[in-house]
C-alpha cells in the first residue's frame, strides 16, 4: 500500500462536549480542503459566529461556512434525514452555498422517528425507576434517537443506511420487518401506541417508506461513497480535517460509562467512522474550556452547585445549542483533560472561553481525585460507579480582574491568566497553541510554544 501523506489533522473535544469546537474548526478550516464528521448525529451542536452572524450546526461540518471546501458526513455518523434537510434549507436561506460541497456517506446509518420515540421511552422509564433496586436513573440523553440508531447498526438486521433511502422497494421491505418489532419494543418500554397527545403514532411501513424515500431523493445529490472520495482527495494532495462531535469523555469506550454517547467520539473513532487509517492524521488539536461543564447525568467531580457555578454559567452562557438545557458547571478538571489528551493523542490544545474566568479572586484546578478511603489518585477512571466516590484535590491559582475580550496577543493577557495557561501546559504536557477570549474569529490568540515538561 502506498504511504499516505500526513498534512491531515483532527479536532476533538477533551471534556464532555461544548468546548467551542465549532469556532476552532471554523478557524482551522481555512488551512484544509475537506472537513469530515466521523461520529455522532444531531445530538451535537456547534455554534459558529462569523461577523455578526451566528450559525448553529448539528450534522453538517462547520466547513460549510467557508467557500470552496468539501464537507463530508462520514459513515460513522448517524443521520436524521429530515434534520439535515432542515439544516441545508436554513443555510441556503441565509445565502450559504450547499451543493456538491456537501457529501454524505451512503453507509451512514439513518435515525428514524421510532429511534427518537425509543430514546424518550427508555429515558422516561429509567427516570421513573431511579433509585429502585440500585437503578441509577436516566442518562439524560438529547432524545435525538442516537443510542437506538447505533444499537440498530450493531444489531444489523434492523438497520437502515443512507443508501437504502434511494431504493423505495428495499426501504419498504426493511421497514415491514422493523415496524412490527419496533412497536412491540416501544410498548415494552411503557409507550402507548395511539394518536392521542403523548402517545406514539402507529408505525406504518408504507407511510414511513414514502416519507423517507422522499427525503432520500432530496438528499440523492449528496449521497456517495465517501471512503473512496476521501482517499482520492488525499491521493490528489488535498488535506483533510476531521471534526469530532461530542467529546472524548462521552466516548462509548473511553468516557464516563454509561453516561456517555453511543459512538467513539475520541479521535479513536476516526478510522472506523471515515475509512481513513489513523496514521494518516498528522496533528490532533484537543479543545478544552478553561473550566468544566457537562449536560445530562453522570459523574462530575469538580461540579459547583453554588453561586460560583451560577456565575460561570451566566458569564459563559452555558445553555445547550441542541436542547437549550442549562449546563452543569465546575472548575477545570485537569486529571480528566490529561487523560483525554493521552487517549486522543492531542499534540496541541486550544483553550476556549478563558474570558469567562475574569473577575474571580482565585481559581481552582483539579489535580487529583480523593477516594472514600482518603487515598488519592491522579488517574482518570472512566466508569461512573467508581467515579461517584471521588472528591476533588485542588490546586489554587490566582485570578485576574481584567476582561480579556480585547486581548489580541497572548502577551497582552494578565500575568495570572498566563500562569493559568502555563499550569495547564505543564500538567498535561501539551502546548496550548490557541486561546479563545470571545466568540468572534478575531478573538483568538495564537502561539506555538514549547512545553518543557512532558507530564504524560
Ligand atoms: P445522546 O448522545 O443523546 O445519547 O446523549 C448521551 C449523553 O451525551 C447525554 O449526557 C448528553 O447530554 C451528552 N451529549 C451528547 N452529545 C453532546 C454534545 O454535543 N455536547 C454535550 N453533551 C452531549
Amino acid at each position: 500500500m502506498p504511504s499516505l501523506p500526513t498534512p491531515h489533522a483532527a479536532v476533538v473535544g477533551l471534556q464532555w462536549g461544548d468546548e467551542g469546537k465549532g469556532k476552532i474548526v471554523d478557524l482551522l478550516t481555512a488551512r484544509y480542503d475537506c472537513i469530515v464528521r466521523y461520529n455522532g448525529g444531531a445530538n451535537a451542536g456547534h455554534t459558529v459566529q462569523v461577523g455578526t452572524e451566528r450559525y448553529a450546526l448539528h450534522l453538517i461540518p462547520s466547513g460549510i461556512l467557508s467557500h470552496g471546501k468539501t464537507n463530508v458526513v462520514g459513515n460513522g455518523v448517524v443521520v436524521d434525514p429530515e434534520k439535515i434537510l432542515e439544516e441545508i434549507e436554513g443555510l441556503r436561506k441565509r445565502g450559504v452555498e450547499v451543493g456538491s460541497n456537501l457529501r454524505i456517506s451512503d453507509r451512514a446509518h439513518v435515525v428514524m422517528p421510532y429511534h427518537k420515540d425509543q430514546d424518550a421511552a427508555l429515558e422516561d422509564l429509567l427516570a421513573k425507576r431511579a433509585g429502585t433496586k440500585g437503578n441509577g436513573g436516566s442518562i439524560g440523553t438529547t432524545r435525538r434517537g442516537i443510542g437506538p440508531a447505533y444499537a440498530d447498526k450493531i444489531r444489523r438486521s434492523t438497520a437502515i443506511r443512507m443508501g437504502d433511502l434511494l431504493d423505495r422497494d428495499l426501504l419498504e421491505r426493511k421497514l415491514d420487518t422493523i415496524c412490527s418489532m419496533r412497536m412491540a419494543e416501544l410498548q415494552a418500554l411503557g409507550a402507548t401506541i395511539g394518536t392521542n397527545p403523548g402517545e406514539v403514532a402507529p408505525l406504518v411501513p408504507r407511510e414511513l417508506a414514502a416519507r423517507f424515500s422522499a427525503a432520500g431523493e432530496r438528499l440523492r445529490p449528496h449521497i456517495t461513497d465517501t471512503v473512496y472520495l476521501l482517499h482520492d482527495a488525499m491521493r490528489e494532495g488535498r488535506s483533510v480535517l476531521f471534526e469530532g462531535a461530542n467529546a472524548c469523555l462521552l466516548d462509548i469506550d473511553h468516557g464516563t460509562f454509561p453516561f456517555v454517547t453511543s459512538s467513539n467520539c475520541s479521535t479513536l473513532g476516526i478510522p472506523s467512522g471515515s475509512g481513513v487509517p489513523g496514521r494518516a492524521i498528522g496533528k490532533v488539536y484537543g479543545i478544552m474550556k478553561a473550566y468544566s461543564t457537562r449536560v445530562g447525568g453522570g459523574p462530575f467531580v469538580t461540579e459547583l452547585l453554588d453561586a460560583t457555578g451560577d456565575r460561570i454559567r451566566t458569564r459563559g452562557r452555558e445553555y445547550g445549542t441542541t436542547t437549550g438545557r442549562a449546563r452543569r458547571c465546575g472548575w477545570l478538571d485537569l486529571v480528566a483533560v490529561r487523560y483525554s489528551t493521552m487517549v486522543c493523542g492531542a499534540d496541541a490544545i486550544a483553550c476556549t472561553l478563558l474570558d469567562v474566568l475574569s473577575g474571580f479572586d482565585e481559581l481552582k484546578v483539579c489535580v487529583g481525585y480523593r477516594r472514600a478511603d482518603g487515598t488519592v489518585t491522579d488517574r482518570f477512571v472512566p466508569d461512573a460507579e467508581r467515579m461517584s466516590e471521588f472528591t476533588p484535590v485542588y490546586e489554587t491559582l490566582a485570578g485576574w480582574s481584567r476582561e480579556l475580550t480585547d486581548c489580541h496577543d497572548r502577551a497582552d493577557l494578565p500575568d495570572e491568566a498566563q500562569q493559568y495557561l502555563a499550569f495547564i501546559e505543564q500538567f498535561t504536557g501539551t502546548p496550548i497553541e490557541l486561546v479563545s477570549v470571545g466568540p468572534e474569529r478575531t478573538q483568538t490568540l495564537e502561539s506555538a510554544r514549547k512545553v518543557p515538561v512532558a507530564a504524560r
